[in-house]
Order: C-alpha cells, then structure tokens, then sequence
C-alpha cells in the first residue's frame, strides 16, 4: 500500500518534470529523450501483458486480484510517461503499436499458460526492467546540477520500486515453477532486452 500513497506525489514531479535544456549537452538531452521514449514503450507493453493476461487466466484464478493491482499500478505508470514524453516533447516510438501487441500477445500467452507461467512472465519482465531503470537512475544522477534531470531520476527511482515489488510478488507466487521456466524465460528475456534497444532508437 506505500507504494500506491506514492502515486500522487511521482504523478506531480511528472507533471512537472520539464525538459532539461539548461546546463546540460546537446548529447545528454538526447540521451534523456532517448530513456523518455524507450520507457514510453516499456510502461505500454506492460500494460498490454496485464490485459492479455487478465482476458485468458480463468475468471476464478486465485492470481486474478493481484494482477489486477498490478496492471492498476502499471495504468499509472504508464499516464507518467504519456505526461513525461509531452512535457519533453519527445518523438513516441515508432513501434509503439508493435510493443503494444508483442505485449499483449506475451500476457495472453502466459495467461494461457496458467498462474505460474504469467508469474515468471513478470519475474522476468521485472527483473530486465529493474537493471534498466537502475541505468538510467545513474546516468541521471551524473548530470547533477540539473534540476529537471534529478527530478526525473526521482520519478524513476519510484516506478523502478514498484517493477521490483511486482518481481518479488512473482517470485512469492511460484514464477520459478512455470513449465518450460528455463527456455521461456530466456525467450521472454532476450525478447525484452532487444525491444529495450529497439525502442530507445526508434
Ligand atoms: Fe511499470
Ligand atoms: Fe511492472
């Protein structure tokens, strides 16, 4: 429940995070917009997991309820980088329909699959995002005389929290044990490393 009396207060350093165009490069400005955009794209796949998944598990799922808080906390997240990427007037992905039904194919697909196949689904999704936001946490604190920029990395420390929330909600939920864990989740991670890198491009 903390991270939730959170939301309102990340939601208003979003809305007010500007672009970072005094004191910093020609290059780290690109480098922010380039986070924006991948992040943008990340925060909209995950919404479409949580909504594959919910439209396959079957409707008495003991895991319906926390998907549901979850793909909520994801919803939010994903209004943080819709207000982020306007206020910084960046370019959305041009796979951003693409991130959307890889999304949501991987969480109808795992969904199909049962509980534990959608758990290691956001153990591994997490888990890649977790070190992702955790690398641009960094960059962010190195151009420390920016105000816009130290902003930003506060935004991210709170979604990277909660990604990592859901990761050990996974793990406490029997991800580990999926069927095929070993091969699927090396899929489902060589699959977000490659659209992180995609995304930040393009
Ligand atoms: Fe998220
Ligand atoms: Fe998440």
């Amino acid at each position: 429940m903390q991270s939730l009396r959170r939301i309102p207060f990340v939601a208003a350093r979003a809305y007010s995070t500007r672009p970072p165009t005094s004191q910093v490069s020609h290059e780290q400005l690109q480098s922010i917009k380039s986070m924006l955009r991948v992040d943008h794209a990340g925060e909209l796949a995950a919404d479409a997991i949580y909504k594959g998944q919910l439209a396959t598990l079957p409707r008495n799922s003991p895991m319906r309820a926390t998907i549901e808080h979850m793909h909520e906390q994801e919803k939010v997240h994903l209004q943080i980088l819709n207000t982020l990427v306007s206020n910084n007037r960046v370019r959305p992905s041009v796979f951003y329909p693409v991130w959307y039904a890889m999304g949501y194919a991987l969480g109808a697909g795992t969904g199909m699959m049962g509980e534990k196949a959608a758990m290691m689904c956001t153990e591994v999704v997490e888990d890649v995002i977790g070190v992702h936001y955790n690398d641009q946490i960094r960059e962010l604190v190195k151009i420390s005389d920016n105000e816009n920029a130290k902003n930003l990395a506060q935004v991210i420390k709170v979604l990277r929290d909660e990604e990592l929330d859901h990761l050990n909600t996974a793990m406490d939920n029997h991800a580990k044990e999926a069927v095929l864990y070993d091969p699927l989740s090396l899929i489902i991670r060589t699959g977000c490393k490659a659209a992180i890198q995609v995304a930040s491009r393009f």
